[in-house]
């Protein structure tokens, strides 16, 4: 399976962030992670629409939009609109999650779920055939910098069997508190799309891309 980099925009310096995320690309990054937040299902409030219209098409990376949003059914047009090509929402702030991934697709963009740290992974069961990714946090979604939760390992696992017994290779995605010194457990644990906000945009990005990359290959 490919093995992905998702730098999360949320640790660049936004003077300066189309430069930087051009400098993610041209060093490997596949993704660009976009970490959306409504002060409401997370406590803090981040960007939305308008700064995803002005990066949409300055890169060929694939947009990866994740909703921390209450109810996000209500913007997943939008977002699309504004050139999101995965739309990831929460298990926990769907009223009615399977028409929400439908609203996704009808969109055409392709459904992530995700699951907060205490969300039992079990939970996604009845998604697994509709949804294209599953997004594992590894830290209470809101903030970057945060520690990687280590419980998050055997969860990535558990995920990882539910998709193989059902004979389906779909994306894993882990989000919080990955560096260079933890990426290869989570690796090995079963994720292929790996976000780093801190790891990326801390420091050179240049050589903190090119590592992660480095280490992605060495697993695929
Ligand atoms: C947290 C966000 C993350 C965050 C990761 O709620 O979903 O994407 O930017 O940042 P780091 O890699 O610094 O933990
Ligand atoms: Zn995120």
């Amino acid at each position: 399976m490919k093995n992905i980099l998702a730098p999360s925009i949320l640790s660049a310096d936004f003077k300066v962030l189309g430069d930087q995320i051009c400098r993610t690309e041209q060093s490997g990054a596949r993704y660009i992670h976009f970490d959306v937040m409504d002060g409401i299902f997370v406590p803090s409030i981040s960007f939305g629409m308008p700064v995803l219209s002005s990066i949409k098409g300055l890169t060929e990376q694939v947009l990866d939009v994740h909703l921390m949003v209450t109810e996000p059914v209500r913007y997943v047009e939008e977002f699309a609109k504004c050139g999101a090509d995965i739309i990831t929402v929460h298990l926990e702030a769907c009223e009615d999650l399977s028409a929400t991934i439908d609203a996704i697709h009808r969109c055409g963009a392709k459904a992530g779920v995700s699951v907060k740290p205490k969300t039992p992974v079990e939970e996604l069961a009845p998604y697994l055939d509709q949804a294209e990714m599953f997004l594992v946090m590894s830290v209470e979604p809101g903030f970057g910098g945060q520690e990687f939760i280590p419980e998050s390992l055997e969860r990535i696992r558990s995920l990882r069997s539910m998709l193989d017994e059902r004979g389906l290779e779909k994306d894993i995605e882990v989000d919080g508190g990955i560096y260079h010194s933890n990426v290869a457990e989570v690796l090995r644990a079963g994720a292929n799309v790996i976000v780093s906000g801190s790891g990326v945009y801390k420091g050179n990005i240049e050589d903190n891309t090119q590592r992660f990359m480095e280490i992605l290959k060495s697993y695929e």
